[in-house]
């Protein structure tokens, strides 16, 4: 019998695994495909090893501004899939080494409960004090007529292309679909986004997401907003712009972008009697399901859908279970969307303190404040924004578009968690030059 069976080894699972493992517990995590889930091997790290080279090849391009001359750079795929499929094997022989070092055993094959002690996988039953499910999330499928064709690819089959598009559409204008949409500008395919709302990075501060489209758009890449999408025939796209006029527009390819799903079906949850629906399953602050002895944790919650949300619902469901006091606090997760520009946030946003009926101050800052925004980009730019409460100055939200935000945007997230005040927070040295600099420089003005 071990103390726990974690059901995915994404990084909500193999994290919370190896920490048991490292409190001396008897620990197994079953995984059906590879170690790493999404974000390793289909998610995080692809995506940002294509943006990184999506970036140099725009830096190439750009060169001359840094006074090194280039011919005709050409952007190569194939040559991209070898290194991020390299980064992402060196990875993967990471968690295997943790996994291993920590001395938890992996159980190849497809996990399902039977009981609220024993999981199954391929064939055997496994008997477990605690049960985890971390089993994350998968693509949305809209019902759009014409979703499942071929020339409609979804953010795990992307990866698969062999040659650069000639134009691509992309559903959706939320995470997936801007960080796409920059890849895709970047290596010199024609973009069109087409977003129901009227907004893109619709959960973002609405300063930054404004700030965001307008920028983006200026880039060259296309925008559709508040718009419906009836239809996919081939790679034609019919849809409904915001006026309600029908509308078509055709690409290469077209990627759906437009969520994710959590995978909550074929684990036996129902029979368990686990309290579970589409959106995912229902645990409290700590990971505990209706169920003594099971857990979740990370996407098949449905809360929030980011790899270290994941990871640290992990391992406060691991002290939890056993018996070591730990929560989870929502108040000041950072997240990024990662286009380029890129886009870093945490805290609230002024929708949501208004909606709240918090009185706030605010300052908003050019990037180009710190010289070493100057010194990194040739013509970015880019906003910090710190909203902070009116009377006492606690530092409530920052909101910052350019790139290297997503390097000090854990700064912002420690200064909220810390409960600092703007007068605390503009005490801090940050050092110099760093992009950083401009965060410090939107706390002294909010003062
Ligand atoms: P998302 O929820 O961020 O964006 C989906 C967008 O599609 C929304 O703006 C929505 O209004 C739109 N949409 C939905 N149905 C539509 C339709 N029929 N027609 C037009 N627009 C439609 O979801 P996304 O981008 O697919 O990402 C999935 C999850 O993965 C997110 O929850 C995100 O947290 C996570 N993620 C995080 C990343 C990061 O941390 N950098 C990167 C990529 C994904």
């Amino acid at each position: 019998m071990f103390d726990l069976i974690v059901i995915g080894a994404g990084p909500g699972g193999y994290e919370a695994a190896a920490h048991a493992g490292s409190l001396g517990k008897s620990v197994a995590v079953v995984e059906k495909a590879e170690l790493g889930g999404t974000c390793l091997n289909v998610g995080c790290i692809p995506a940002k090893t294509f943006l990184r080279s999506s970036r140099l090849f725009r830096e190439c391009r750009e060169a001359a501004a840094f006074g090194i001359i280039l011919d005709a750079p050409r952007f190569d795929l194939q040559s991209l899939v070898v290194r991020k499929d390299n980064v992402v094997g060196t990875l993967k022989r990471g968690v295997s080494t943790l996994l291993r070092n920590t001395g938890v055993e992996v159980l190849h094959g497809t996990g399902r409960l039977v009981g609220r002690n024993a999981v199954e996988v391929a064939g055997e039953r496994h008997e477990a004090a605690n049960i985890l499910i971390a089993s994350g999330s998968r693509p949305a499928v809209p019902p759009i007529p014409g979703i499942d064709g071929e020339r409609v690819l979804d953010s795990t089959s992307v990866f698969e292309l062999k040659e650069v598009p000639e134009r691509i559409a992309i559903i959706g204008g939320g995470y997936i679909g801007l960080e796409f949409a920059s890849f895709f500008h970047e290596i010199g395919t024609q973009v069109a986004v087409y977003e129901a709302l009227p907004r893109i990075a619709s959960g973002c501060d609405g300063d930054i997401g404004d700030e965001l489209l307008k920028i983006l758009r200026r880039s060259g890449i296309e925008f559709h907003l508040s718009c419906s999408v009836l239809g996919i025939e081939g790679a034609t796209l019919r849809y409904q712009d915001s006026g309600g006029a029908p509308e078509s527009g055709s690409a290469t390819y077209i990627l759906n972008a437009t969520g994710r799903t959590p995978i909550v079906g074929d684990l036996g949850l129902e029979e368990a009697g686990v309290d579970v629906s589409a959106r995912g399953i229902r645990v409290d602050s700590q990971g505990r399901t209706n169920v003594p002895n099971i857990w979740a944790c990370g996407d098949v919650t449905g809360r929030h859908m980011l790899a270290h949300v994941a990871v640290r619902e992990g391992i406060v469901a691991v002290n939890s279970m056993f018996g070591r006091p730990d929560r989870m606090r929502y108040d000041a997760i950072p997240a990024v969307i990662y286009s380029h520009p890129e886009v870093s946030m945490v805290g609230k946003t002024e929708e949501q303190l208004k909606a709240a009926g918090i009185e706030y101050r605010k300052a908003v800052v050019p990037m180009a404040l710190a010289g070493r925004f100057l010194v990194e980009h040739v013509r970015e730019t880019g906003v910090v924004k710190v909203l902070a409460g009116a009377a006492h100055g606690e530092i409530l939200g920052v909101h910052a578009i350019g790139d290297l935000s997503s390097e000090f945007i854990v700064a912002a997230g420690a200064m909220i968690e810390a409960e600092m005040t703007l007068e605390q927070a503009g005490e801090v040295i940050f050092p110099h030059p760093t992009v950083a600099e401009a965060l410090h420089a939107a706390i002294l003005k909010a003062q």
